[in-house]
């Protein structure tokens, strides 16, 4: 038993806030942002909206492109680093939203990984026969956890959500995947604080972030892993019709590209529009490439994703 992606969607928030708009009220410039990172814009969730909203919407769209009634799906996956409440956890008002219930609905933290992990995890299930069609999200409003006030981190970010919905079948589909993490390099990238942290009580969460170091590791995680990827299931990297990767930075993903031999013709880039939206970050690409018709049925695709934690991981995936 193998899973398919039998349908995509994603939502972006519609308030657009560009470079230039920055510019305004920071000391930036849409030159350094570009320079430095490829991103022009990103979009940002209304007040009124919140990481379950844009998650909702996108599974609506990724359940319609299957042909699908939500009352065919029968897990729900989400990965998110922002999401709305403690509990209930994302997944379940997802399920709420979609005016289901009865099958599992819960959400990983695994930073910009998430969604990465959560096709993995999602792929075990219908490979064990647990599930038959499950919904997994990748959703966040990075907008509500960026300091606004520091230039290094807030032109970084942007909000968004993409879903996919796996069916099970008997030709894989997901071919493999690979996660890994090393909580020892956790201080690279962090949320300030959080619920239980005891020595910053009452303060509100911001995003800490090494830039250097990040990219550096960044840079030396993805390129190890696809290579390993690759070797477990015994493909080269000519095989490879698209790199979707995270959106963090035009830069890495020009060096994971390098690494694959790959042109960058056949590397799905989003992240001059959307910036980098965390576990959103490569649903919406793949969406993005499908929709417009760059990635066709029967191409062979590598999303590979790296986050806070610190995570790593990637998906080898036959369209
Ligand atoms: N506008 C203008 N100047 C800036 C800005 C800005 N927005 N931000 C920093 N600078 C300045 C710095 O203060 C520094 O000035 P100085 O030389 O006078 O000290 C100068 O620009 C260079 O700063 P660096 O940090 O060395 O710039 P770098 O070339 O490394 O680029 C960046 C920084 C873009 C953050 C890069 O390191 C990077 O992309 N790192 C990876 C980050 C990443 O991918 N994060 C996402 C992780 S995913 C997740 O889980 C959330």
């Amino acid at each position: 038993m193998y899973s398919r992606i039998i349908g995509t969607g994603k939502y972006l928030p519609d308030r657009v806030l560009s470079n230039l708009d920055l510019e305004k009220t920071l000391d930036t410039s849409d030159e350094w942002i570009q320079s430095r990172t490829g991103i022009k814009r990103r979009h940002i969730a209304a007040e009124n909206q919140a990481t379950s909203d844009l998650a909702y919407e996108a599974a609506r769209v990724a359940i319609d492109d299957a042909g699908l009634s939500p009352h065919d799906i029968d897990l729900i996956l989400v990965g998110t680093a922002t999401p709305d409440l403690i509990f209930p956890n994302v997944a379940c008002l997802v399920q709420k939203k979609l005016g289901i219930k009865g099958m599992a609905a819960f959400s990983l933290e695994a930073a910009c990984s998430g969604f990465v992990y959560a096709l993995n995890i999602a792929d075990h299930f219908i490979r064990s026969g647990q599930a038959s069609r499950a919904l997994v999200i990748g959703a966040e409003c990075m907008s509500r956890i960026v300091d606004w006030t520091d230039r290094e981190t807030c032109v970084l970010f942007g909000d968004g959500a993409g879903a996919v919905v796996l069916e099970k079948g008997d030709k894989p589909g997901i071919i493999g995947s690979k996660l890994a993490a090393d909580g020892s390099r956790g201080d690279l990238l962090r949320a300030s604080t959080g619920i239980t942290d005891t020595e910053n009580e009452g303060k509100s969460p911001t995003i800490q972030m090494k830039g250097n170091e990040v990219f550096k590791l960044a840079v030396k995680t993805l390129g190890s892993i696809v290579d390993e990827i690759l070797e477990e299931n015994q493909l080269t990297k000519d095989a490879i019709d698209w790199l979707v990767p995270h959106q963090a930075n035009f830069r890495i993903i020009q060096a994971t590209a390098r690494r694959l031999d790959m042109p960058m013709e056949r590397v799905v880039l989003t992240v001059q529009d959307h910036g980098n939206t965390s576990a959103a970050s490569v649903p919406m690409a793949l969406d993005t490439a499908i929709r417009d018709g760059r990635i066709q049925r029967g191409h062979l695709l590598l999303l590979e994703a790296f986050g806070g934690g610190f995570t790593w991981g990637a998906n080898l995936v036959r369209f």
